[in-house]
């Protein structure tokens, strides 16, 4: 497969010209770095944040209210969230922040799939009570710092609704707890179905957001040198570490190197044809390894299927036809609603389905027990048929615990590898010139 990189270099323009264009504007790099050692206290020499992630289930109680709604300001009209009603449970990543002086703590999803902060839905009418409370809830007459905008959003998740009233605030991130004064956070008057807050961390002021998002934040305050991170969510049940890395690669979390794959649409054209910009990529071949058995591959040679990122999604969401021959592989049976289970004793069978990317060059293994979705008392196949007709096909979790991936919005690409941990010190950061880095420099170390 090394051989074949020189190739794709060809193919692949978008990587060669990075090195061309003009990056963001931002300030000179040194400068910010003296002003965030002053505000610290401390010189600080690195430059990424690492986050932890927990995975956390939501028991699903309810089904939504509101299911289409006209807003003045949507924040993800089209890529829709499941409708995870119909499947009783879900998986999602969150992270922990605090907001506010002093600050005050809230878990929020880390969601890929959108690209803002809101916080603070309402447990009455979210989709699990219980699971709501306990992610906290952030009170601006408590916070020095709050600064209200008087302007107002409303956001349309798929399933899940939110609107409310923007504030400027201090947010703190990471494990170093870095403040980032001046971010933006949609506090919540009325929301149906969200069961916690969540931080969007697709594009934002470079197609989506008239005001800086966390990511452009971390740049522009110098925490940061590009607007990438990367995710290593971990396996399901444990047995590793959960991370993102803001301005870094954890280089001990994935083997061999790392393959871009371009941004499908491009930005430009996603914003024509969807008025926002997500991380839509190709995926080109979908197989299956049968436990004891050859890999084969389900898709014709000429497959491809533009696929969402999104790490706010349980399941990856794919044709019902695919999803049906997926499904017969692994023994899952169907039920009236048509959400696919699977016996759980299937996570212990040494079996992988794969997803390929760029025509073969890279070919991402899930292991049935990361892939399929385990909620204690029954487990759901990690793959479900996307709505007929409509474009939702969607990477999500149990394709994600398979794979490193690096969300470049510098070079407008998603840099993938096989997941496969092997310790802790393996961070490097990424400068300006991190198209090369990433290229050359970035090979997994496990
Ligand atoms: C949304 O707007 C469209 C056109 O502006 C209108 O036809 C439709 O009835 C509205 N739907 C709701 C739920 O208000
Ligand atoms: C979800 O339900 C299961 C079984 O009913 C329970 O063990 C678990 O604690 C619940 N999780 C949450 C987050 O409430
Ligand atoms: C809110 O924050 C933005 C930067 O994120 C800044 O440009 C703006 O001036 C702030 N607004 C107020 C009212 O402080
Ligand atoms: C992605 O797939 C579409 C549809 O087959 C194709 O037209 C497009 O060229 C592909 N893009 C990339 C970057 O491979």
């Amino acid at each position: 497969m090394t051989i074949l990189r020189p190739l794709i270099i060809a193919t692949f323009a978008f990587l060669c010209l990075a090195g061309f264009l003009p990056g963001p504007l931002r300030p000179d790099s040194i400068g910010a770095r003296d002003r965030i050692g002053e505000r610290q206290g401390i010189l600080r020499t690195s430059r990424h944040i690492k986050a932890s992630l927990q995975p956390r289930m939501v028991n699903v109680t309810r089904t939504p209210t509101i299911t289409t709604t006209n807003g003045t300001f949507r924040i993800t009209p089209r890529w829709g969230k499941e409708g995870l009603f119909a499947f009783g449970a879900g998986i999602v990543y969150m992270l922990d922040l605090e907001i506010g002086t002093p600050g005050q703590g809230v878990s929020v999803i880390l969601d890929t799939g959108s690209y803002t902060m809101l916080v603070n839905p309402d447990c009455i009418r979210a989709a699990d009570e219980h699971a709501c409370e306990m992610y906290g809830h952030y009170d601006t007459g408590k916070s020095a710092t709050a600064q209200y905008l008087n302007s107002y959003f409303v956001a349309q998740f798929g399933t899940g609704y939110m609107e409310g009233v923007w504030y400027n605030e201090t947010v703190y991130i990471g494990q170093d707890s870095l403040p980032l004064p001046d971010s933006r956070v949609g506090v919540n008057t009325w929301s149906d179905y969200l069961w916690a807050g969540v931080l969007g961390v697709s594009y934002g002021m470079a197609w989506n957001t008239g005001y800086p998002t966390l990511l452009d934040l971390l740049v522009s305050e110098g925490y940061i040198e590009v607007p990438i991170f990367s995710l290593g969510v971990g396996y399901q049940g444990g047995g590793s570490s959960s991370n993102i890395i803001f301005g870094g690669v954890d280089r001990r979390k994935y083997r061999g190197y790392l393959e871009p794959v371009e941004i499908y649409p491009k930005p430009s054209a996603q914003i024509e044809l969807y008025e926002q910009v997500g991380y839509w990529i190709n995926l080109t071949s979908l197989g299956i390894t049968p436990p004891g058995q050859e890999e084969e591959t389900l898709t014709d040679s000429d497959f491809e299927r533009m696929m969402l990122i999104d790490s706010g999604s349980t399941y990856t969401y794919i044709d019902a036809d695919l999803v049906a021959t997926v499904a017969k592989a692994l023994n899952a049976y169907i039920d009236d609603r048509g959400v696919y289970f699977v016996p759980c004793e299937s996570r212990d069978l040494d079996g992988y389905v794969n997803f390929g990317f760029n025509y073969g060059n890279m070919i991402i293994r899930a292991s049935y027990a990361d892939f399929i979705v385990d909620f204690d008392d029954y487990c759901a196949l990690g793959i479900q048929p996307a709505d007929a007709g409509v474009a939702t096909w969607v990477l999500g979790n149990s394709f994600i615990r398979a794979a490193y991936i690096v969300f470049d919005q510098q070079n407008d690409a998603i840099w993938l590898a096989q997941y496969s941990p092997c310790g802790d010190n393996g961070i490097s950061d990424l400068t300006r010139d991190a198209g090369r880095e990433l290229w050359l420099d970035m090979t997994g170390l496990c």
